[in-house]
């Protein structure tokens, strides 16, 4: 329950009034009656996302159900929305959570419906990665349906904003990218266009990272080993982190995700470092990587952090809702699905059977990455559950919002953090 607890307690009160209004939404319309309805609860209200979200609905609509959306903006927000509906027993058919640890309360509360059989139907096993099966799995049964893989230690570069101030590629080493972001402020540009809520700060965290220490990462979020903040490589990463944030512009705080994407679309910033559903919104803006925003993995390009978006199916003895789950749990798998929502939604596909071809250059990078272990690691909510990551959002985003604050002192209470979770 402690992760239910962190989920909720993480979402602004306004939330509680979210799960009333997403229930409303299932009264559809009376024609449709006999067809499996799926509402299906989501965070996916950007243009990018809507785009994807959208492929999805029609593909059930195609299929034969019909689709109730109940989009809730923030994932944080959705999340706890979610869950209050579930445990208040009024789920909805399906809600989406990231890969990993998220739903662990859910399932130890005995809140889902396993889904063997349509893992099986569907042959899950052949085509998901080894550890997407995992992530999805408790006690050896599916609980989830994992609909993407997400890299997220992208950074993006706005192509116009380098040309301007003469930096002809991304840089690849840090004393490259702060030249180049010293640059972008000498010319009254907003270097590093930074969304301003924790997970943010975190993902740009964990990408500075990784960027500076494979092992450090390793050591910091596989095995939340709290001596990892005395190595060489978290502190040269706290350092950096800590020198970021004179490069961020004053309205940062609070901005969303996809408007800090908004920025290097319009050429106001450099770069952003954020999960690939980024690219979403720049495709939704007829923008094409290396013509106008290059995307690099990292620093270097050579270790993506892995994850994406599953949807858990809600216990229920509803004989039409376990249609609308059955059906909606085949048609999300699909591989004319996965290929054309993944295009939309910037990921890439969780099949292997997918004609890869069609995917953007990123994509290209990223799936190169993810066709060889030694080249990716996991993302936080794989491996860690969801009260520690709270506890590790918090001190990310005092440190990155308090410019006194020393990286000494944040790389003590991170220590901390990890020992508290121990
Ligand atoms: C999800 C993405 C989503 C992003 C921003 C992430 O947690 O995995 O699918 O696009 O949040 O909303």
């Amino acid at each position: 329950m402690k992760n239910l607890k962190a989920i909720l307690q993480r979402a602004p009160a306004r939330t509680m009034l979210a799960g009333a209004l997403a229930a409303l939404a299932l009264a559809g319309p009376a024609a449709a009656q006999d067809k499996p309805k799926a509402e299906v609860m989501h965070w996916w209200t950007s243009g990018g996302e809507a785009a994807a979200l959208k492929v999805f609905a029609d593909q059930y609509t195609k299929a034969g159900g019909v689709w109730v959306d109940a989009a809730i903006a923030g994932g944080e927000q959705a999340r706890a929305a979610m869950v209050n509906r579930i445990v208040g027993g009024n789920p909805p058919t399906a809600a989406q959570f990231n890969t990993g640890k998220q739903f662990d309360d859910l399932v130890g509360q005995n809140l889902l419906n396993p889904l063997d059989q349509a893992a099986e139907a569907g042959q899950w096993k052949s085509f998901l990665p080894p550890a997407f099966i995992e992530a999805a799995s408790r006690d050896g049964h599916f609980y989830a349906e994992p609909v993407n893989v997400h890299g997220q230690n992208w950074a993006f570069y706005s192509k116009e904003v380098l040309d301007k101030v003469g930096v002809s590629a991304p840089p690849t080493n840090w004393d490259e990218f702060f030249a180049a972001m010293d640059k972008i402020k000498a010319a009254g540009l907003i270097p590093i266009a930074q969304g301003g809520q924790p997970w943010q700060e975190h993902i740009t965290f964990a990408t500075v990272l990784l960027a500076t220490s494979k092992e450090a990462y390793e050591q910091t979020y596989v095995k939340q080993d709290p001596a990892v903040v005395s190595t060489p490589g978290f502190k040269q990463a706290a350092d950096v982190f800590g020198k970021m944030r004179s490069y961020v512009d004053p309205g940062s705080p609070g901005r969303n995700w996809n408007d800090a994407t908004a920025l290097l679309i319009t050429g106001k910033a450099g770069v952003q470092f954020m999960g690939d559903w980024a690219k979403g919104e720049f495709k939704a803006a007829g923008k094409q990587p290396d013509k106008d925003y290059y995307c690099q993995v990292g620093l270097k390009g050579d270790q993506l952090i892995i994850g994406g978006d599953v949807f858990v199916f809600p216990k229920t003895s509803d004989e039409g809702q376990l249609k609308a789950q059955a059906l909606l749990a085949s048609t999300l798998l699909a591989p004319d699905t996965q290929l054309l929502f993944n295009i939309q939604k910037g990921s890439m596909p969780v099949r292997k059977d997918v004609d890869a071809t069609k995917f953007d250059a990123c994509a290209q990078k990223g799936m190169k990455l993810l066709a060889d272990p030694a080249h990716q690691v996991a993302v936080v909510d794989m491996v860690i559950a969801a009260d520690l990551k709270g506890a590790l959002d918090d001190v990310v985003t005092k440190f990155w919002n308090d410019k006194g604050e020393t990286a000494e002192t944040f790389t003590t209470q991170f220590g901390e953090a990890l020992k508290a979770a121990k």
